[in-house]
């Protein structure tokens, strides 16, 4: 079985949701406690194992790159003045392990994976959905492949979600159940409360194999007139192992404002430096 050294975030994505903030900046790089939602999506899977992290990006989203380049400028203000590196030092990476690729348009999910193709090859790997944020020890992309390791294939994490809510996700038909992991025998995207074969939603987090990238040189557009990762996926069912796997993580939300917001109180609130002054503030709203 071939090791997933690879992830793919798709970050070309325009952020309508949370206007005017990002009408000048990318959408991943809304901050949570005092780190932006990609280096969450990012810290998760260099503890998985990946080496190399592609971004699928677009225009208008160079903070994304040079988030994880050296700032010359700010290191050598920062050395001049005495001041500790410590806080850049999770924004170093090596040359080419982090590399880029533009989504020249918005097409959908699928289409943006797609454009990684050239950079995945002929080798599984992983897409994380940085509006995502999973929070969990081990991370959830760990738990992942760890997964992967039993039963290879393709994985996708799964949640309970409520009936009302399944057209915001791509829903499964689950089959056989073991543990944490289900097999899947169907996949829909954004099917109607009355329609949805399960409330088992799809969380963005994928162990993908390479195939579906052939599934995807032939698109057919799917949900809301896009090209849809879940469509992909739903060709290779059959073909392929494809399990759900629950994993021991809360996810927030982060592409929804009550979901943002949470996210930050929820980390704060787990943060030795932050949290006394937090908690009392939310002590006195009583
Ligand atoms: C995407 C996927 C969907 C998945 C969701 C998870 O939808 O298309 O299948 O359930 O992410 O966050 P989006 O939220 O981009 O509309």
């Amino acid at each position: 079985m071939k090791p997933v050294r690879k992830a793919v975030f798709p970050v070309a994505g325009l952020g309508t949701r949370f206007l005017p903030a990002t009408k000048a900046m990318a959408k991943e790089m809304l901050t949570v406690v005092d780190k932006p939602l990609i280096q969450y999506a990012v810290e998760e899977a260099k503890e998985a194992g990946i080496e190399q992290m592609i971004f699928v990006t677009g225009r208008g989203k160079g903070a994304l790159e040079d988030h994880f380049d050296i700032s010359f400028e700010l290191e050598a203000t920062m050395r001049a003045r005495g001041k500790s590196l410590q806080p850049l030092e999770s924004t170093r990476f090596t040359p080419g392990a982090i590399v880029s690729v533009r989504q020249q348009e918005p097409l959908g999910l699928g289409h943006a994976v797609w454009c990684a193709r050239e950079i995945v090859g002929d080798e599984p790997f992983a897409v994380l959905l940085p509006d995502d944020l999973m929070y969990g020890k081990p991370g959830c992309l760990r738990q992942m492949v760890d997964a992967y390791q039993k039963v290879g294939g393709n994985i996708i994490c799964v949640e309970e979600v409520a009936r009302e809510k399944t057209s915001s996700y791509g829903i499964i038909t689950p089959g056989r159940s073991e543990g944490r992991l289900t097999e899947v025998t169907g996949l829909v995207e954004k099917p109607k409360p009355e329609e949805a074969p399960s409330t088992l939603g799809v969380i963005g987090r994928y162990i993908l194999q390479p195939e579906i990238m052939r599934v995807l040189d032939n698109p057919r557009k799917g949900a809301g007139g896009e090209i849809q990762l879940t469509d992909a996926m739903a060709e290779v069912i059959g073909q392929q192992p494809f399990h759900g796997v629950t994993v021991d993580a809360v996810r927030y939300d982060c592409g929804d404002k009550a979901g943002f917001i949470t996210a930050n109180l929820a980390l704060a609130l787990d943060r030795d430096d932050v949290a006394p002054a937090v908690r009392a503030f939310i002590a006195d709203l009583r």
